[in-house]
């Protein structure tokens, strides 16, 4: 799992560090000796209906609170500030549909749509406070809808369309969400995926009947029927033409959106950010590390059904009245040149993708990227999971010619953006580690004790002072305390330590290097899984006793999903009960959680105290040297299950 650092240093070039937005490295120190105060040149990017007074008041700790005093709207922020001065035919969303359709919104087109749903949102009933799911593909209605949302005080919550209508339905009730905008379906390589019928299936679930609206995505000949309460995005939009809403002024602490991700229990949870803080750290990350400018053409291709797409697809870039690209496809369809020739026609200035995508275009081959013209690329970034360092070295010369920096970022849906990475124009690059914390950021990585590791050594990866764009708080208040404040902190003394959940080492320079997960989150090819929610969907399974999922990465590629189970007496663990595990995973979360191997064994390997050993099943999973297993109660089940393994 650790990308191992080859010792090689790359730095900017003289012509990227001339032209970079932060180019001068005094300011980690100018932010050291002026925190948190150091926090105004991020809100200094906003535009506050009500200065703020106080920059971060910690009387509540951990329920920090940023900017308090301040309001803001952050639709006016993305949208109306850029047509007020004077970029309003300049563009804001350039959309590339998935079968080569192709629609360009200016921050006017965009200015009219988000108003035009604002209100039709407003006229349905949705309230100030009132969350609205939002479960559609990479639309351009998306976006959209987001900034509807934010311009009445609505709070959203994106849940990714590949979730399955279980998953919806929980994340609904979670968050007690009367109001649903989805589609009726989307195209995935060039088949239409009916959408609609899985939101439906979600509605049948809840208590209450919620109102829908519905985009339509397919074209006629697939055809939908909208029920009582299910409105056509369209009509609602023609119907309200021209109508303008006033942005609701909203306290700098009020909930900008919710979006749920998977933790150490069974439920994901809804990690709740905040306007103003979480606004701007998007904008001021979006700055300063993808050193955006508001002439550039910027691509962040990950969807925005995870917090990524959420801080710099949407929210960081427009805040900045930049011109951010939005792909709805898969980087293979029609063929694997899709990302290049994107990049090539849109003459995209700075990319920010995934490690995964990263090692799919290197199987693919460089013949791809190198019939491409991307000498428009200035900036390259990779965030989501550890990048190798012949990964990173395969993007920094066929990608980017071997002029571009690279920024590794690290960061979380909880912490709203970017923690830990180089300054593309300040600092030197080490591919495998991401590096120093960002300015402003307290990093410490610890022990067991909550003690800092020795220089080098391998500890918990914690945080160790607010920052802007820290989640605010968790749907359940416990659990955000439970989840992140309980292991490192002193509560007593005041003393508030946030627990990642990774493990990292930090070298004699300062450069954090992230581990991985060392909770019971996995990490599959960049999408954030709960193992307690994957287990419960393969126990839910009739026959199965009991299940562990661990992830597997062999080949350096992405990671897999490897389910062991033991079967109840009677059942067979049999090629059928494999299949309806794969679908009993589907159902409960999606596609995308199925398990690649299911593994049956008579028993799971358990500590004497009745825990099962995870680590023990990576290490098998990945043929990887067995850890400790002198603390196993069943040690000769090890042998049976390598022996599986290899069976199946
Ligand atoms: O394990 C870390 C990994 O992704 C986790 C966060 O996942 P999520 O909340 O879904 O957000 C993903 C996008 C921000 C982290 O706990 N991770 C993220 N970026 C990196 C990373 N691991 C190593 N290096 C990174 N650059």
């Amino acid at each position: 799992m650790t990308p191992p650092s080859d010792g090689r240093r790359f730095d900017p070039s003289p012509a990227f560090t001339e032209r970079a937005n932060v180019s001068d490295g005094s300011i980690y120190e100018e932010f050291e000796q002026n925190w948190p105060e150091c926090w105004e040149r991020a809100a200094d990017l906003l535009e506050w209906q009500e200065e703020y007074d106080t920059v971060l008041d910690e009387s509540d700790a951990p329920f920090y609170e940023w900017f308090p005093d301040g309001e803001l709207n952050a639709s006016y922020n993305c949208v109306d500030r850029h047509v007020e001065e004077g970029r309003k035919n300049h563009a804001a969303i350039r959309w590339e549909g998935k079968l080569g359709d192709r629609r360009t919104y200016t921050y006017q087109d965009l200015y009219r749509e988000v108003n035009e749903f604002a209100a039709a949102l407003r006229g349905l009933g949705v309230e100030e406070d009132d969350v609205v799911t939002i479960y559609l593909p990479m639309i351009p209605e998306l976006p959209i809808a987001m900034l509807a949302c934010a311009r009445i005080g609505a709070p959203h919550s994106v849940v990714f369309a590949g979730f399955s209508a279980d998953a919806l339905a929980t994340r609904m009730k979670s968050a007690d969400s009367e109001h649903l905008i989805t589609c009726d379906g989307y195209y995935r390589r060039g088949n239409a995926f009916d959408q609609k019928s899985k939101a439906d299936n979600a509605l049948l679930d809840l208590d209450a009947s919620a109102t829908t609206v519905v985009v339509d995505r397919l074209d006629e000949s697939v055809g939908h029927v909208l029920a009582d309460r299910q409105h056509d995005y369209r009509e609602l939009i023609r119907s309200r033409a021209g109508v303008t809403v006033e942005p609701v002024v909203r306290d700098a602490g009020d909930v900008l959106f919710v979006m749920y991700t998977s933790g150490t229990t069974g439920d994901p949870k809804g990690v709740v950010h905040s306007t103003g803080g979480y606004l701007a750290y998007s904008a001021w990350t979006t700055q300063t590390v993808l050193d955006v400018k508001p002439e550039d053409t910027y691509w962040c291709s990950a969807d925005i059904g995870w917090i990524t797409g959420h801080s710099y697809g949407v929210y960081g870039p427009l805040a900045l009245g930049t011109t951010s690209v939005m792909y709805e496809g898969s980087p293979d369809y029609p063929d694997r040149s899709r990302l290049w020739e994107i990049i090539e026609r849109n003459a995209v200035d700075v990319f920010y993708t995934a490690p995964t995508a990263i090692r799919a275009f290197m199987k693919w081959g460089q013949q791809y990227p190198d019939r491409h013209d991307l000498s428009s690329l200035r900036l390259l970034g990779t965030v989501g999971e550890p990048i190798n360092p012949r990964a990173w070295q395969w993007y920094y010369e066929h990608v980017g010619n071997g002029e571009c920096p690279i920024v590794d970022t690290w960061w979380q849906t909880e912490t709203g953006g970017m923690m830990v990475t180089t300054l593309p124009g300040v600092g030197t690059m080490k591919p495998g580690s991401a590096g120093p914390p960002l300015p402003g950021i307290s990093i410490e990585v610890v022990d067991e004790e909550g003690e800092p590791v020795p220089t080098g050594e391998s500890g918990y990866l914690t945080v160790d002072r607010p920052w802007p764009g820290m989640l605010r708080s968790l749907s359940d208040d416990d659990q955000f305390f439970e989840e992140y404040w309980s292991r490192f902190s002193d509560p007593d003394n005041d003393e508030w330590v946030y627990f990642s959940g990774d493990g990292a080492r930090i070298d004699e320079d300062g450069y954090v290097t992230v581990l991985g997960r060392v909770d019971d989150v996995l990490n599959v090819s960049g999408h954030r899984l709960g193992t307690m929610e994957i287990e419960s969907a393969v126990v839910d399974v009739e026959g199965v006793a009991e299940a562990a999922v661990v992830v597997g990465r062999q080949g350096g590629h992405g990671g897999t999903v490897h389910a062991y189970a033991s079967t109840e007496h009677g059942y067979e663990g049999d090629g059928e009960l494999r299949e309806q595990i794969v679908a009993g995973v589907e159902d409960a979360i999606g596609p995308f959680a199925r398990p690649d191997r299911v593994i049956f064994t008579p028993e799971l390997p358990k500590t004497r105290s009745g825990k099962i050993m995870r680590r023990l099943l990576e290490d098998i999973a990945n043929e990887e040297e067995l850890g400790d297993t002198s603390t196993l109660r069943n040690p000769e089940v090890v042998g049976e299950i390598e022996a599986a393994g290899r069976e199946d």
